[in-house]
């Protein structure tokens, strides 16, 4: 069955026009969600579907780096998400703050880059020095931009993008699509090619609306925390049938 459904996806690709075929994608952003299903399903508590979560995070970012991705952006934490339960969202804190410095050496050592995207005022003061720590000491590296959205809303992006502006002084006529892309929280964060959203919702929750313009939409119904290489590249393969048009022939 498997090995059929490969020579089908292998005949599509063959048979798509000349042109415009994506390779494999270059920026790929990832909504990680089903955690606390992995965690039900399994009758944990929610945390232990979080800390399962940021497992997939470490297998998902070496895979990337075989495959050859440039960047991942990965939804870690919504505007939105402050409204769980307290317990909850205590627990999340702990977990980033614990992840950072778990894998902080590694991927520093791998030649990753990262970098957090969204509001730095709401986070525990301990995890925004590790947030801080993070950045800085991978600031040179370059193998693999690894991008995290945290306490991030693509709606409050792009209100604060909207707020400089018009504290800028610029001129309403000088505003174009350029102006606001570089007020966004990271104007050097490419356009993802690729959004993969797990656990089978099919919705975008806020995440990089103005820079999913034209991405290619994946939805698989793996939960976060089984997420790892097969399903990543499983997603780049259902990619590299797509044929993108960017609004023209
Ligand atoms: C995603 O998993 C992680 C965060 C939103 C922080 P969820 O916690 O949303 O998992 P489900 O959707 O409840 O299964
Ligand atoms: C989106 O997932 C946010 C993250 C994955 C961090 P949610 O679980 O919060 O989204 P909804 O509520 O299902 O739309
Ligand atoms: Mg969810």
């Amino acid at each position: 069955m498997k090995l059929l459904s490969r020579i089908r996806t292998l005949a599509r690709v063959k048979a798509l026009p000349e042109g415009n075929l994506p390779e494999v994608a270059q920026v790929v952003a990832i909504i990680m969600d089903g955690n606390g299903r992995w965690a039900r399903r399994r009758g944990l508590p929610v945390a232990a579907g979080h800390r399962a979560g940021t497992k997939a995070l470490r297998r998902t970012v070496e895979a990337a780096i075989d495959v050859g991705i440039q960047h991942i952006v990965v939804y870690a934490f919504s505007t939105e998400n402050w409204s769980r339960p307290q317990d909850e969202v205590d627990a999340l804190m702990d977990i980033f703050g614990e992840t950072i410095e778990r894998e902080l050496p590694d991927l520093a050592e791998q030649g990753v880059r990262v970098r957090f995207i969204g509001r730095r005022d709401r986070a525990p003061e301990s995890l925004r020095a590790r947030m801080e720590s993070m950045e800085d000491r991978t600031a040179l590296n370059s193998r693999l931009g690894l991008w995290i959205a945290f306490d991030y809303g693509g709606r409050a992006e792009l209100v604060e993008a909207t707020r400089r502006i018009a504290e800028s002084g610029l001129e309403p006529s000088e505003i174009d699509e350029n102006v606001l892309a570089a007020h966004l929280y990271a104007p050097e964060l490419p356009d993802p090619d690729l959004l993969i959203r797990t656990s089978g919702e099919l919705r975008v929750s806020n995440f990089l609306l103005w820079q999913l313009a034209y991405a290619e939409l994946v939805f698989v119904d793996t939960l976060w925390p089984d997420f790892g290489e097969e399903a990543l590249k499983k997603a780049l393969s259902e990619y590299a049938t797509r044929r993108r048009r960017f609004g023209g022939r």
